[in-house]
């Protein structure tokens, strides 16, 4: 049965307690977590591939050292990051719920039976694996390659389920007026997104092959040369990647590829980095390994490998960073609410949804203070910290108690990366305040400040800003100041 998206989320930000990570701020916890966790996982799935080539060229005869390549230490990385991949799986989860369970809730709701059969193609994964790693040996030559065929289209097919989630995430597509979860799984960026990280799994693959290779015994220099020859086509798909990557900006909404290409300095520096290190390694694959049988030495191919983890790294930055400020697209707001909750926010205020109390209540000195703090909790902390990373002291500290009250009020004004602020004027007062004397050093005194006239002020400024996201905020602004 379809889905209404609008009923999807009627979850609020604290529907479920947060966690603090301060002086990290949250989105940079499950960034983390999840850049290693796509390259280890990326690694094994295009292991997988290497695997099965090498156990096919030795099985038909073509490569009478495939097998001493197999067995040596190439198998056991394998096996270790693909385990390593699926507790930093395990560990996205456990974060996602602790820093934004309404954002993996609607994932959930949305794309139950997706999870669930992705969840079986990890589970096949995980056997045929570890059949494979474990009794290996004692296998005959059929039965080793079924495995890691198995294990390659498993890994593959996690890989496969799991980026229509993520896909969706940025472009949920007609999912939004449909509810459609085929509309939705099979969205605008679906196919680049899976091609592209396809194309990721190779490279990396044939990187780790290549330092094993150069790290193992016994082999000797021609033996060596011929194998690298052999893992020199997993760079072949690399060639593809600017068209991929093409495609891919082509299918994003216009403001994400707006900022990919300069808009944002800092998601435009991260995708020169994955452009650059990317043309290298593709560049030095291709051209070195495969066209001219040249040789890749240990120290070259850690080098590649090292940018390879930027590339990857800048990759996934950018994915997260152009969704800004969305979790899902026109669906839900990083905050963990939603676009339509905004103008109720604004009557209710954000904290009578808030039932969780500060972890120091005594540490701050009046309600009022203690009221900022949580607002900041709730609408500034998935992406801020106070002192920490992107700290707003730093960034705001500064700033007159008006240019604050201002700033916070058109806050989707800023650039486009933030959603409009969904609590009531009186909250934003708080916040304001509780930044102010954050600044100030926690001064053991504070003057509250509830003037009517300067919540009126703020008020007027709020209806000014629209509880609109942007651009359509300055849009919708724009037209009435012509009207
Ligand atoms: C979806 C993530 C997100 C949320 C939520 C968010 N911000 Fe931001 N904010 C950003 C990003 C990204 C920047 C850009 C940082 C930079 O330029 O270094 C930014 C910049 C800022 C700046 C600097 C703006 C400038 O032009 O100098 C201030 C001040 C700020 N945020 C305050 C807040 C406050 C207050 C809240 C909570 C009410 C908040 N933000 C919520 C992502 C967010």
């Amino acid at each position: 049965m379809p889905l209404d998206p609008a009923s999807a989320a009627p979850l609020l930000p604290t529907a479920y307690p947060v966690q603090d990570y301060d002086p990290l701020m949250k989105g940079m916890v499950i960034g983390g977590i999840g850049i290693l966790h796509v390259f280890l996982a990326s690694f094994a799935i295009g292991g997988g591939f290497l695997l099965w080539w090498f156990e096919w060229l030795g099985q038909t005869g073509r490569e009478p050292l495939a097998r001493r390549f197999i067995d040596s230490v190439f198998r056991a990385l394998i096996f270790v990051s693909f385990i390593v991949g699926a507790l930093t799986g395990v560990g996205m989860w456990l974060t996602a719920i602790q820093i934004s369970s309404p954002t993996i809730g609607l994932m959930v709701d949305v794309f139950h039976w997706v999870w669930a059969t992705e969840w079986l193609f990890f589970w096949l994964e995980v056997v045929a694996g570890y059949a494979f790693f474990r009794y290996g040996d004692r296998l005959d030559g059929r039965t080793r390659l079924r495995l890691l065929t198995i294990y390659s289209i498993a890994g593959f097919g996690s890989l496969f389920w799991i980026n229509g989630i993520l896909s969706w995430q940025l472009t949920p597509g007609e999912w939004v007026e449909t509810g459609s979860v085929w509309a939705g799984f099979f969205n605008p960026t679906f196919w680049p997104s899976l091609l592209f990280r396809t194309v990721v799994c190779f490279t990396l693959a044939a990187l780790g092959g290549t330092i094993v290779l150069n790290l193992v015994g016994g082999f000797t220099r021609e033996e060596r040369e011929r194998l690298l020859h052999r893992i020199s086509p997993f760079f072949l798909p690399m060639l593809a990647m600017p068209f991929l990557g093409a495609w891919y900006l082509a299918a994003m909404p216009e403001d994400s590829r707006d900022w990919i290409l300069g808009g944002s300095m800092v998601i435009n520096m991260f995708f020169n980095i994955a452009v650059g290190a990317s043309a290298l390694i593709g560049g030095y694959g291709v051209i070195a390994l495969w066209r001219q049988r040249n040789f890749m030495n240990g120290a070259t191919a850690t080098l590649l490998a090292a940018l390879a983890v930027g590339a990857t790294g800048a990759g996934e930055f950018i994915r997260e960073g152009v969704r800004k400020p969305y979790t899902v697209r026109e669906t839900l707001f990083s905050t963990a609410v939603t676009p339509a909750q905004v103008a109720t926010l604004r009557e209710t205020g954000i904290l009578a949804t808030d039932p969780y109390p500060l972890r120091d209540p005594e540490a701050y000195p009046t309600d009022q203070l203690r009221e900022g703090r949580l607002v900041y909790r709730n609408l500034c902390s998935i992406c801020h910290t106070v002192h920490g990373a992107m700290a707003l002291n730093a960034l705001m500290g500064e700033w007159s108690i008006e240019q604050k009250r201002l700033m916070v009020a058109k806050l989707q004004w800023t650039g486009g990366y933030m959603p409009p602020f969904a609590g009531s004027a009186g909250e934003l007062e708080s916040l304001v305040q509780y930044i102010a004397w954050e600044h100030a050093k926690r001064p053991k005194e504070w003057r509250e400040s509830r003037d009517p006239e300067v919540i009126e002020e703020i008020e007027r400024m709020l209806e000014e800003a629209t509880t609109l996201p942007s651009p359509a905020a300055q849009k919708a602004a724009a037209g009435e100041e012509s009207r």
